[in-house]
């Protein structure tokens, strides 16, 4: 499930593809998302996830998280996020 604003888009991707893939399906690259097309360049994938599990944050996707100007404690690169169960994600917009 993938947020944005008041709407809710709700994607099924396989195990393994990322939240990149999903959103797109969701029609958010449209909107912005993922501009760069997950090179770790735009943070335009920018989410807060609210449930799902995924692996841990690599040292360049914090890099990249450090130039925004405003993160949470559960913010991640969509693009980085590989599915692997139910999730619940929320875009942050593209800046
Ligand atoms: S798509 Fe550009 S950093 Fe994720």
């Amino acid at each position: 499930m993938i947020r944005y604003k008041q709407e809710t888009h709700e994607v099924q991707v396989s195990a393994g593809l990322s939240v990149l893939i999903a959103a797109s399906l969701a029609g958010l690259e449209e909107m912005g998302f993922g501009d760069c097309g997950g090179n770790l360049v735009c943070a335009t994938c920018h989410v807060r996830v609210n449930s799902g599990t995924f692996a841990p944050m690599k040292p360049d996707e914090q890099l990249m998280l450090d130039t925004l100007p405003r993160t949470h404690p559960n913010s991640r690169l969509g693009c980085q996020l590989r599915v692997s169960d139910d999730c619940d994600v929320e875009w942050m917009g593209a800046r």
